[in-house]
């Protein structure tokens, strides 16, 4: 062969690439950026570190051939699948690329998706999809459904064995929204991405109920209300950079342990705001993430889901320079009580830090589980029980401060050393018993205070005396079930110490096929 015809056949493969690179054209593109979103190769660039892309499946094509199929030419079908790296560490990409024929999904559009999966979990890298896709390509029929569950299946497989997270960028409708649902953690983009079951078309003819696509599964709605999202950014650029962020927290895979950071932050730095922060008033709150601000290293927190069930405080953060979970009651907001919200909440959290070997902090000031008639219709017995069995199953260094209340049930569920806690540390002003003492004085002393001439007296000296014998952290001191009573201002060096000490921890459970937890 001659120089110009390897010339030629080079040319050729720059015009494939260009034409695959192309999407489904300028005109679509310009749909796309008129409507406030990006290509896939756009995202990708802003997601991955400059020029660390590597494309696989450019040119894959679809099969189908029914339904004007045999004229639509898009090499590489309708998402960008490969590998690249974030801050220098290996990640597994796929981005759907709405401009060709809405990013349905194909028959080869599941097949290059499922590639990058396995090759993920063959090599321990985490895998990230960028969804944006009218869901399973109308074309392709059971083709495209069957695609869909060979994703779900390696979903499913990959749990628990490399870090899955998903970004909504745009559509992702009907069963499509099974995938991101699977994996670790779902992030949504305001105003533009949207995830639900049946769209509001549907909604209107089976309910007769008339919302909007962001009214009904908007970014807003699933960060809020449903749970559903885990991070929302405000802008498709933001959301990708907070992605970065989290993954800068999370290990390669099960088998590896989290990115160690060192920080100029002293380990031993006593924050003595800390000494005076927890009211003289027991019922007044105090904001929990002002704690942890103050404890952790730079006083940089990475919190997922914060406006949804915000009474319990849920995110990633370092302890010199250790990347650790912390889960945190939150007084601010309904004195920081479990409820259903909550108790889910913060189980899948645990869950997931014990999958990839990140500590977790736990910090309490917890006044028990949230009665009333419609928790307990609505199952607080089977979600709080999520909670206390993720605690209980967890084998990673688990560290817990208590800086308040601790009472009841949420005394044993909230990483008590019964359940395993590694360190267990109480500030002075921890509170640890059966109840508070207003309701407890209420009940142990109903007739006294009954035939009382001044109940009201009676009960504040009675709830005096209870809190002074009962609501004070050295009872449970005395028997080993708190490890110390701590100046609050030394408990960043106490934790950091602790990290240190339990990071090479060994423990286990039973050999099993897999726990029944309480779903
Ligand atoms: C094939 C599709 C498609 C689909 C969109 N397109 N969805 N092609 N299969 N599912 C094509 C359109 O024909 C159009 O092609 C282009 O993508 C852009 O679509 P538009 O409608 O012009 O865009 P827009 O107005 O932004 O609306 C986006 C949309 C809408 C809301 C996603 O397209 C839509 O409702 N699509 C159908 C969604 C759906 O019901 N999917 C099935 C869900 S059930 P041209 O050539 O004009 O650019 C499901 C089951 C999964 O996914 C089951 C798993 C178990």
């Amino acid at each position: 062969m001659t120089t110009n015809g390897h010339n030629a056949k080079i040319e050729q493969l720059r015009e494939m690439r260009a034409k695959s690179h192309a999407g489904g054209g300028p005109d679509r593109v310009k749909r796309q950026h008129d409507a406030g979103r990006n290509t896939a190769y756009e995202r990708l660039d802003i997601l991955l570190d400059p020029g660390s892309f590597r494309e696989l499946d450019a040119f894959v094509r679809h099969r189908a051939r029914d339904f004007g199929m045999d004229q639509a030419d898009f090499p590489g079908d309708s998402v960008v699948t490969g590998w690249g790296t974030i801050n220098g560490r290996l990640v597994y990409v796929y981005s759907q690329d709405f401009t060709v024929l809405g990013g349905s999904l194909s028959e080869v559009h599941a097949e290059k998706i499922c590639k990058v999966m396995e090759a993920a979990m063959k090599v321990g890298a985490p895998l990230i999809g960028l969804n944006d896709s009218g869901g399973a390509r109308i074309q392709e029929g059971v083709m495209s459904l069957g695609g869909f569950a060979d994703i779900f299946l390696r979903n499913t497989l990959a749990s628990g064995v490399i870090p899955q997270i998903s970004v909504i960028m745009g559509p992702c409708a009907g069963g499509a929204v099974y995938s991101p649902a699977l994996t670790d953690f779902i992030f949504m983009v305001k105003d533009t991405s949207y995830m639900y079951i049946t769209g509001p078309d549907v909604v209107k003819q089976v309910t007769h109920e008339e919302v909007t696509h962001e009214e009904l599964g908007g970014a807003s709605v699933h960060g809020a209300r449903s749970g559903v999202c885990h991070v929302v950014g405000n802008t498709e650029n933001q959301t990708l950079l907070l992605v970065r962020e989290m993954f800068s927290y999370l290990p390669q895979n099960n088998m590896e342990d989290p990115p160690f950071l060192a920080t100029k932050d002293d380990p031993l730095r006593a924050d003595l705001e800390l000494d005076s922060i927890i009211p003289e008033n027991p019922n007044k709150p105090y904001d929990m993430k002002e704690i942890i601000h103050h404890i952790v290293d730079e006083g940089i927190f990475f919190e997922v889901q914060p406006d949804f069930a915000a009474n319990i405080v849920v995110g990633f953060a370092r302890l010199g320079g250790h990347s650790v979970g912390i889960v945190a009651n939150q007084p601010t907001v309904l004195a920081g009580v479990l409820d259903i919200a909550a108790s889910e909440k913060a189980a899948r959290f645990i869950r997931f830090c014990d999958c990839f070997n990140l500590p977790i902090v736990t910090f309490v000031d917890v006044p028990g589980y949230l009665p009333g008639v419609s928790q307990e219709h609505n199952g607080i017995i089977r979600s709080g029980a999520k909670l206390l069995f993720a605690y209980c199953e967890a084998t990673v260094p688990k560290l817990t401060v208590t800086t308040r209340k601790s009472y009841g049930g949420a005394y044993c569920v909230m990483s008590s050393k019964h359940i395993r806690g590694d360190l267990n540390l109480a500030w002075p002003t921890a509170e640890i018993a059966v109840m508070g003492p207003e309701g407890a004085v209420e009940i142990i002393y109903r007739r006294q205070l009954q035939s009382a001439e001044d109940p009201a007296a009676l009960k504040k000296q009675l709830a005096d005396e209870y809190r002074q014998k009962l609501a004070n952290p050295y009872i449970a001191a005395e028997r080993g079930y708190i490890d110390d009573v701590i100046v609050p201002s030394d408990t960043r060096a106490r934790l950091i110490n602790g990290l240190e000490v339990f990071q090479n921890k060994r423990d286990s459970n039973p050999p099993k096929k897999h726990g029944n937890m309480p779903l």
